[in-house]
């Protein structure tokens, strides 16, 4: 059980006297009830509010799939282009959700965000070696050694140990559907270079075994619920 206004911060709606305010001037229905009690107490467990008309449920942790759009940055101070984070809704900001790893600014695709850390680690840490699957578009028309070097493995600038694609398929031309398990800095782009080719558009389309839903469109996001939190810690994908 804990107090209306304790339970509003923990989910984002401000300081503890923002979450009064906001309680008693009428703004807060829980469970379907208008509630200006701010010392009210509630159990959290599957728990409904609504603030200003807008319907929540508690979440201990947040957990957020984003189709992130091109021209936007993975940084709270961004320096050129508009922040992904600019795309949550405030409480989501306030309790403190962060980037699971980064897409550059021109990267699409699927970006996870939670305020769990132990979360970030599971998924961002090169000892867990999490596949992450991107549709690569290239310059050049890729080819046979091309793709034998991403499989093999190539040498980057800033490590002499060769990184290698778990897997590489040749979706068209110029188009490749790439699986790797590290996430350094511009790592795909990178990788291409060193194999002779270069990349115009990278797309992820999954993280472990959770794909990037058709029906989530650029810019939108989801809350990802146990069934799609099960699936990305799958280690594969069934289908694309
Ligand atoms: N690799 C890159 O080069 N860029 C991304 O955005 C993600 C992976």
């Amino acid at each position: 059980m804990i107090e209306l206004e304790r339970l509003l911060r923990s989910q984002g709606f401000g300081s503890r006297a923002d979450c009064r305010a906001l309680v008693r001037s009428g703004s807060v229905c829980v469970a379907g009830q208008l509630c200006d009690n701010p010392f009210a107490r509630f159990d959290t467990d599957g728990l409904s509010f609504t603030v200003d008309g807008v319907a929540w449920l508690y979440r201990r942790c947040a957990y957020l799939a984003l189709h992130k759009p091109a021209g936007y940055e993975c940084s709270r101070r961004p320096l050129h282009h508009p922040s992904v984070y600019s795309l949550l809704p405030d409480p989501l900001l306030t309790r403190g959700v962060q980037a699971v790893g980064r897409l550059d600014e021109d990267s699409t695709g699927l970006l996870l965000l939670t305020d769990d850390g132990q979360f970030i680690h599971r998924y961002t840490s090169p000892k867990k070696a999490v596949p992450k699957v991107y549709e690569v578009t290239t310059r050049h028309g890729v080819d046979a050694p091309q793709m034998s070097a991403l499989l093999a493995g190539v040498v980057l600038n800033d490590d002499p140990r060769p990184v290698a694609a778990q897997d590489c398929v040749l979706l068209g031309p110029r188009c490749l559907r790439l699986t790797v398990t590290e996430g350094r800095y511009h790592l795909v782009k990178r990788m291409l270079a060193a194999a002779g080719n270069r990349v115009e558009a990278l797309h992820r389309i999954s993280i472990g075994g959770f794909v990037l839903p058709a029906s989530l469109a650029v810019g939108k996001w989801m809350w990802l619920e146990t069934a799609e939190l099960e699936r990305l810690a799958a280690d594969k994908v069934s289908t694309f």
